[in-house]
Order: structure tokens, then C-alpha cells, then sequence
């Protein structure tokens, strides 16, 4: 089976690396979907990228300054949404009840929804992180078509990355309570990817950091496809 890897560039590049980017991956443009900042969508999607937003709000339109709906962008011709991004939970202090909303409110428009779970540094040392997912996963409800992103919050950006039976043991978990695909995140490199591969179970990678490398992520490209 054909892994899914996604690129989340966050609120990084500016518009000659975007330019660039668009260049170099060219020939890589089916191998993964692309989450670029809002400003720079229609670039990737004119060039016939696969392409994702990596919020929404939970509404189709109205008076909600700076925020984008999911209207807006299927419109736009993005087809994926990343929904409850541990940065989404953390610095804009998202809760589970705005995610639910947002999850359902982006089905309805017919994007396909990447949902983000995963436990704090404190949350596995006290032992909840089964806990924490199993509540972040309730946005799925009866919705089995979405896919979830398995990134401890600990993991991202820091380099750190859970070894290969932590994190079996939280995707067979997920996969337990629901019939989703599961995608890791947190740190995942041109280093670890080889690893991370070996854990079957899993159905691909979310890439922050190194998916704004043109190098780094072709590398990993190349490995998760091999
Ligand atoms: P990272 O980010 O790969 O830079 O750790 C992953 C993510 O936040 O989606």
C-alpha cells in the first residue's frame, strides 16, 4: 500500500522559496500532499499540486476576521484539512469541542480531514497518554473516513522521536477503537525515516521541519516509497 505524506510547511518559506519549491518537486508532485501558509494555496494548486490547509474555522462564512472557512477552500480547489495540530491546540488554545465542530463542518464540505492527536510530555510521564488520544479521537464519531495523525506534542520540532514500540502501541490503540488510516509526525528526517518505516502499521508521515528542506525531503520521499 501507496503511503501518505504530507508536507506541513507551518508559517514558514516565503514566496522565492515557494517558487523553488514548486520547481524542485515537480517531478514528486503525486507522491505527497502539500500544506503551505493560506497566502501561497493557489501557487501549489495551479501547478496541480495535492494540496491541504492546515486550519479552518468551524463555519462556512460570516464575520470571523482572518479566519478561512472550508467552503473557501474546497472552493479554492484544496481537498484536505489538517484539523487539532498540537500548535492549534497549544497557542490558540483550541479545545476538543471547537476540533469536533471544525472536523464536522469540513466533512460537510467534502474535505478529507487529517486529525491530529497526541499526549504532552507530561501526559505520557503520568502514564495518560492512551487517555488523552482516546478523548481527542472522539471528533471522529461516526466518521471512519478521516485520517489521523498521530504527533506527541513532545516530538515536534524537538528532534526527539518515541521508539518504534510507543509508537506501535499508540497506533494499533487508534486502530482498535476505529477502521482509520494512521500517519506519524514529530521530527521525522531524512535520519529516522528508515526507522519510523519499519513500523508497518503505520499508513505514512506528516513532516513538518524537514518537508520545507527541498533535499532533506526528497530524501524521505524516496525512502517512504521505496
Ligand atoms: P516537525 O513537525 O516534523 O517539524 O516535528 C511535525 C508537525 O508539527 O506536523
Amino acid at each position: 500500500m501507496e503511503k501518505i505524506i504530507i508536507a506541513n510547511h507551518k508559517m514558514n518559506l516565503d514566496l522565492n522559496d515557494v517558487n523553488n519549491y514548486l520547481e524542485k518537486l515537480k517531478n514528486y508532485k503525486d507522491k505527497f500532499i502539500v500544506f503551505p501558509s493560506n497566502i501561497y494555496l493557489p501557487y501549489f494548486i495551479n501547478s496541480n499540486y495535492k494540496v491541504g490547509i492546515q486550519n479552518i474555522y468551524k463555519d462556512n462564512f460570516g464575520s470571523f476576521t482572518g479566519e478561512v472557512s472550508p467552503y473557501q477552500a474546497k472552493k479554492l480547489g484544496v481537498n484536505y484539512v489538517l484539523i487539532g495540530h498540537s500548535e492549534r491546540r497549544d497557542i490558540f488554545h483550541e479545545d476538543n469541542e471547537l476540533i469536533n465542530a471544525k472536523v464536522k463542518k469540513a466533512l460537510e464540505n467534502n474535505l478529507k480531514v487529517v486529525l491530529c492527536v497526541g499526549e504532552t510530555l507530561e501526559e505520557r510521564e503520568s502514564g495518560k497518554t492512551l487517555e488523552v488520544i482516546k478523548s481527542e479521537l472522539s471528533a471522529i464519531g461516526e466518521h471512519e473516513d478521516i485520517i489521523v495523525a498521530y504527533e506527541p506534542g513532545w516530538s515536534i520540532q524537538t528532534g526527539k522521536i518515541p521508539s518504534n514500540e510507543e509508537i506501535k502501541e499508540v497506533v494499533n490503540f487508534i486502530k482498535k477503537c476505529y477502521n482509520v488510516k494512521v500517519l506519524y509526525g514529530g521530527s521525522v528526517s531524512a535520519e529516522n525515516i528508515e526507522m519510523i518505516k519499519s513500523i508497518k502499521q503505520i499508513d505514512g508521515y506528516l513532516v513538518g521541519g524537514a518537508s520545507t528542506k527541498i533535499d532533506e525531503f526528497i530524501k524521505i520521499i524516496e525512502v517512504a516509497c521505496e
